[in-house]
């Protein structure tokens, strides 16, 4: 794969092609926030955080850095007035779309910003309907258990049809992404409830601790063609 050279806060560098801007600036210790962004999924570019300023001088525009790819001679700016300007803006977005999610609420601190402009449809709203939960179950999981219902402004996840769904394997991998907390599940007498379902725990062999759900191994062992039997011992006491 060939490297493509171009500039990063006037700091000539290169890298593959195909990087995005997001993977070269980080790769040089240069922090952009992200909340929508996962290494592991293709960007979607949804939540509008990770913005940076390209080109030349005054025509210059404003993209989402984990989407964009390197070009050569490309001049980025992470951190110009013209980027923290349109930040501050997506913040004040955000958080009057999710007042309550603490993660907004701190990042919009970090930009100067206490409260936003604009008006919230719901002072409660955790979700800021970046799809990552979604992505992740769609293409980490490989189930699509849960997906965007509705348009705005009544868009929100859910299951189909708000019913709990049949191929939802109670992993749980939507709340551990969630970048707002907002997907939650309980685990009570050995059994995890999530998205209205409740799902069996099972209990390692040799220490009794619980694993995951046994929808989740059964699952696992399908994918890998492994003996379930393998996931009944957890990683401790393999
Ligand atoms: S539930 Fe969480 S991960 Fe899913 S869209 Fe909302 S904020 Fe994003
Ligand atoms: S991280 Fe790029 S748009 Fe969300």
């Amino acid at each position: 794969m060939g490297e493509v050279s171009f500039y990063i806060n006037d700091l000539y560098t290169s890298a593959p092609v195909g990087t995005t801007l997001l993977e070269a600036v980080r790769s040089m210790d240069i922090e952009i926030p992200t909340l929508c962004h996962h290494p592991d999924l293709k960007s979607e570019g949804q939540c509008r955080l990770c913005l940076v300023e390209i080109g030349d001088w005054p025509q210059t525009r404003l993209v989402n850095s984990c989407t964009y790819p390197v070009e050569k001679g490309l001049k980025v700016q992470t951190h110009s007035e013209n980027v923290l300007q349109a930040r501050r803006l997506v913040l004040e977005l955000l958080l009057a779309r999710a007042p309550k999610a603490e993660i907004i609420q701190k990042l919009a601190a970090e930009h100067g910003i206490s409260q936003s402009r604009f008006t919230s449809e719901d002072p409660e709203e955790l979700c800021i309907l970046c799809g990552l939960c979604v992505r992740t179950c769609r293409d980490i999981v490989g189930v699509s258990a849960i997906g965007m219902i509705n348009r705005t402004p009544a868009k929100m996840v859910s299951t189909p049809f708000k019913e709990p769904s049949e191929v939802c394997i109670g992993c749980g991998s939507c709340a551990f992404v969630c970048p707002t907390g907002v997907i939650t599940y309980t685990e009570k007498n050995g059994i995890r409830s999530i998205w209205g379902r409740d799902f069996e725990l099972v209990a390692c062999e040799t220490c009794g601790s619980y694993i995951a759900p046994r929808a989740s191994l059964e699952y696992w062992a399908k994918q890998t063609g492994d003996p379930v039997e393998r996931y009944y011992i957890c990683r401790n006491c393999r």
